[in-house]
């Protein structure tokens, strides 16, 4: 149980734990390379922890030495058949995007996770993965986990990607690295890029056009890798500092990458003060240090288009939209509802709670504010997100919040209770 306490502002510099996207997709590629990876700053959370461990149980040896963790390479067909069940844990980036990497082994893999992740939709990976000659299966007929995978033996396919998912699209390019000529995935709308970006570091042959990548088999060779602060872990603090008036933090060396970033542009509209300090490049990822003052907070529209660049940042943002004066509307968001909860009725039934109204719609949420946080008793429903949303509505609210069933903010941010205590100041 979490108990946070109203804030009058938050103040200071900071930087907040590594990417998660990034942190997996390192040990992954790292973990099919030739020679060794070296990742600065990858993230001990617990989704992260499960990538290592999956990979570990496949024979990748993994060293650890102050913040570097050392990935010792065994190419790309050298990954050895686990002795026992891989468990993904609640990480749905874990189990998809390791299938697409399972799909082109000559050996049975079998994949679980939590109550959570065995929930949550499979298909949209295991038909892509069969067509292109993986043999899977899973519950209800391959639409749910755990998955069972015997792969090898992989041809190219073009797939037009129904939903927008950077899970989905990268499950398909990696299996690309083991398939007989071309793969290509055709996108919907932009997700986020990581993959593509550390494909191309790493020496894949991945080609860009547009919606389209295009890659063919490629042997990949160990990098460095420095992983920047994840946008998505520094959205709690900004969505603080931007809504508690007289704020003013720094939090340093946060990836920038445009399909992450739509949270700097939304909050930039809602009213938020905010400015891009010291940017750069690392790894082929834009990073800079974000500086966020409170201000007065106005409704805005947010639609289709936008929701990609910040689908795991709506939770905290219906919080702000509690606090923005007039309507906020989020629209095109279905995707939200097969997260690690559903998150529209999540966000909305713990909102309620502490007593602001919520409209929930099929693929999104409409909150008029500014409306009074009450304060009072919320659960998390063991979603991360959801736990730090209501965390931020308690520094906002008129009395202590409270968050039972805290304990999955390790999913992603480690430290993050310490983190709010250092940067808020209660009188
Ligand atoms: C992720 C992609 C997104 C996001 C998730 C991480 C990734 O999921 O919600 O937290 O690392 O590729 P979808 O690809 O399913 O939208």
């Amino acid at each position: 149980m979490l108990t946070i306490t109203p804030g009058i502002k938050v103040a200071g510099t900071c930087r907040v734990p590594g990417d998660k996207s990034i942190s997996h997709r390192a040990v992954m590629l790292g973990g099919i390379s030739q020679g060794t990876t070296k990742i600065k700053g990858f993230l001990t959370g617990e989704d992260c922890l499960s990538t290592l461990r999956c990979f570990q149980q496949m024979g990748v040896e993994v060293e650890e030495t102050m913040d570097v963790i050392t990935i010792k390479g065994r190419g790309l067909h050298g990954l050895k058949e686990p002795d026992d069940v891989m468990n993904a844990g609640n990480s749905g980036t874990t189990m998809r995007l390791m299938s697409g990497i399972l799909s082109g082994q000559s050996f049975m893999s079998i994949v679980t996770g939590d109550n959570s992740l065995r929930n949550r939709p499979m298909d949209r990976i295991t038909v892509p993965l069969r067509k292109m000659g993986a043999r899977i299966e899973g519950r209800e007929g391959g639409k749910k986990a755990p998955l069972v995978i015997q792969g090898d033996g992989l041809t190219g396919i073009h797939y037009q990607m129904p939903v927008a998912s950077a899970q989905v699209k990268s499950a398909v390019l990696l299996a690309g690295l083991y398939a007989q000529g071309e793969t290509s995935v055709t996108e919907i709308r932009p997700s986020r890029d990581h993959t593509e970006r550390m494909l191309k570091a790493f020496g894949g042959n991945l080609v860009v056009d547009g919606l389209k990548r295009t890659i063919v088999s490629s042997e990949l060779k160990g990098q460095e890798v420095e992983v920047p602060g994840d946008i998505s872990s520094a959205a709690f603090l900004m969505v603080a500092a931007a809504a508690l008036p007289n704020s003013d933090i720094t939090i340093e060396a946060v990836g920038l990458n445009p399909t992450r970033a739509g949270i700097i542009n939304v909050l930039k509209q809602m009213g938020a003060e905010i400015s891009i300090h010291n940017e750069r490049e690392t790894g082929g990822e834009p990073i800079g240090d974000l500086r966020i003052r409170g201000s007065r907070l106005k409704g805005i529209d947010i639609g289709e288009d936008l929701v990609p660049s910040l689908i795991d940042e709506i939770p905290i943002l219906a919080v702000a939209a509690s606090c923005a004066k007039g309507i906020t509307r989020i629209t095109g968001a279905r995707e939200l509802r097969v997260k690690e909860t559903d998150r529209i009725s999540a966000i909305a039934e713990e909102l309620e709670k502490i007593g602001v109204q919520v409209e929930t719609l099929e693929d999104g949420l409409v909150i008029e504010g500014p409306q009074k946080i009450k304060g009072g008793s919320t659960n998390s429903h063991g979603d991360h997100r959801i736990a730090m949303a209501m965390a931020v509505a308690g520094l906002l609210a008129e009395s202590p919040v409270r968050v039972e069933n805290a304990d999955c903010i390790a999913v992603s941010f480690p430290g993050f209770e310490d983190l709010l205590k250092q940067l808020v100041v209660v009188s």
